[in-house]
Order: C-alpha cells, then sequence, then structure tokens
C-alpha cells in the first residue's frame, strides 16, 4: 500500500492532481492509440517511484495524461508481463496506481492467439470472460483497504460497456467477434494440442497478458472493458511470430483505436 500511495502522490504531484476518469493499457503494437489524445503529461516509468521498467520489444513505456473529447484518460504505453520475469505483483502494479488515482473504468488491450475457427487474423474480439491460466495476482495476504479476500468475477467485463461497444461498432462499421481470452504465462505460443485444448474449455483467443490487470481491477472495484486482436490463428498451420503479431497489431490497432475514441466519449 506505501509503495501504491508513493506513486501516486508523485503522480498527483507532477500532474496537478489530473484525476484521469479512464485508464487505457495499450498492447501489442496499439501504441498509436496515443495520437488520439490532446497530452497534457507524459511520465516515464522510470521517474514513477517503484514502477517496474519495461523490456519488451514494442514497448515504450510511460502513463500519459490528456483528453479525449472531454474525458480526462490516462494510456499506459507498455505493460508488463508475466514472462518477462516480473513477479505478479509487479505486472499488476500500475493497476493499482492508476485505481488509486480514482479512474471509472478500465480499458484494456492485447495481441492475442485465435483459437476459435471463424476468426481470423486482424479481427476484433471484444472479451466477454476470461479463464486465468496465470498465478493469481491476489494471492497472497489480502489488504482489505484495496479489496475483499474473495472478489467476485461475474460480469468481469462490464456488460453495460461491452453493449455500448456493439452499437458503435454498428454505427462506424466495425466488424467485431465476442469470446472468452484464456490467459497464459508464455513466452511459448501454444502448441497445436495446447490450442485444442483451450478450445475444449472453452477458450476463443488465447494471450499473455491482461489477466492480471483485470483481476486487480476487479479487485479494487474497478469496471474492465477488454479488446483483443486476433493476430494468428492457432489452428492453422501457420507458426506463431512476434513480429508478425506486432504488424497484425498495428493494422488492426486502427479500428481498435476508434471505438476506443468513440466509446470513451460516450462513457459519459
Ligand atoms: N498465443 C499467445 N499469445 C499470443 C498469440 C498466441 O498465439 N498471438 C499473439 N499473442
Amino acid at each position: 500500500m506505501e509503495h501504491i500511495l508513493e506513486a501516486v502522490n508523485y503522480i498527483n504531484s507532477v500532474t496537478s492532481s489530473f484525476n484521469p476518469q479512464v485508464a487505457i493499457i495499450l498492447g501489442t503494437g496499439l501504441g498509436g492509440f496515443a495520437d488520439n489524445i490532446d497530452v497534457a503529461y507524459s511520465i516515464p516509468y522510470g521517474d514513477i517511484p517503484n514502477m517496474p521498467v519495461s523490456t519488451v520489444q514494442g514497448h515504450a513505456g510511460r502513463l500519459i495524461f490528456g483528453t479525449i473529447g472531454s474525458v480526462k484518460v490516462v494510456a499506459m504505453q507498455g505493460r508488463f508481463h508475466y514472462y518477462e520475469g516480473y513477479t505478479m505483483k509487479q505486472v499488476t502494479f500500475p493497476v493499482r496506481v492508476l485505481a488509486k488515482l480514482g479512474i471509472d473504468y478500465l480499458f484494456v488491450s492485447n495481441a492475442s492467439g485465435g483459437i476459435n475457427t471463424s476468426f481470423c487474423v486482424g479481427d476484433l474480439m471484444i472479451i466477454t470472460d476470461h479463464i486465468n491460466l496465470l498465478p493469481n495476482p491476489l494471492i497472497g495476504p489480502n489488504n482489505e483497504q484495496l479489496g475483499p479476500r474473495f472478489p467476485d468475477m461475474h460480469d468481469c467485463y462490464a456488460k453495460a460497456v461491452r453493449d455500448k461497444a456493439t452499437d458503435i461498432a454498428d454505427e462506424l462499421n466495425i466488424k467485431l467477434q465476442y469470446g472468452v481470452y484464456v490467459g497464459t504465462t508464455g513466452p511459448t505460443f501454444e502448441t497445436q494440442a495446447e490450442y485444442r485444448y483451450f478450445k475444449a474449455i472453452g477458450g476463443d483467443a488465447v494471450g499473455m497478458s491482461t489477466v492480471p490487470e483485470t483481476i486487480v481491477a476487479r479487485h479494487m472495484g474497478v469496471p474492465v472493458f477488454g479488446v483483443s486482436v486476433i493476430t494468428n490463428c492457432g489452428l492453422s498451420d501457420q507458426k506463431g511470430d512476434h513480429e508478425d503479431v506486432q504488424l497484425q497489431g498495428r493494422k488492426a490497432g486502427e479500428r481498435m483505436s476508434k471505438l476506443f475514441v468513440e466509446l470513451i466519449k460516450r462513457l459519459y
């Protein structure tokens, strides 16, 4: 808690208590979303007390504060993955800080492998639910000031926000898929047998992020909205490739950005 508050106090001092309403975690290749923000402050992670520093290719590492329309937002450009060697507490530390800054919503985005065979590369999938195959970030003593010992995970990805996204996508002619995101540790892409297994247990897409951040946001009562860019199709013969994942992420990122921007404007 002390570490969280130290980071919160630092951010508030630098941003004159900007008090963002919506936080957005930008996934692989989706950094371009930041161009939609009328930027007020940009803080490198390295300046924030107790913040881990990002290492993976394609992840910059800063918090961007600004406005989209009349909504005050903060974007996390660069996130922390368990496969990089961070602890689950480190992976989710930024979400604790964002929640303590008083956000009303957390938007998460990621690149993922399609399990559902009706998905195509470049599709956007609204995350309707998840299956967690990573260590749970809430393991350990619970701090009741942050949230309950046994948090409820119904409506984990807020239905009201998802419905609004569906309406906006219809208007903007953006094709959407819907499905269950399976969160794995990585860093290996899945074997064919693992893909078949994830399909059997009810997964539609698989990736190496998002679930820990969502769990921590829900622990603190913050509604979550998540979108996954399908960058490859696991049950086809194609191999997983980080560069291709980044390319597909960037291409679909434009559509996702449009959806996020319009949705953020209409949340209030
Ligand atoms: N598996 C896991 N993570 C991913 C994939 C995948 O196929 N594609 C993009 N991120």
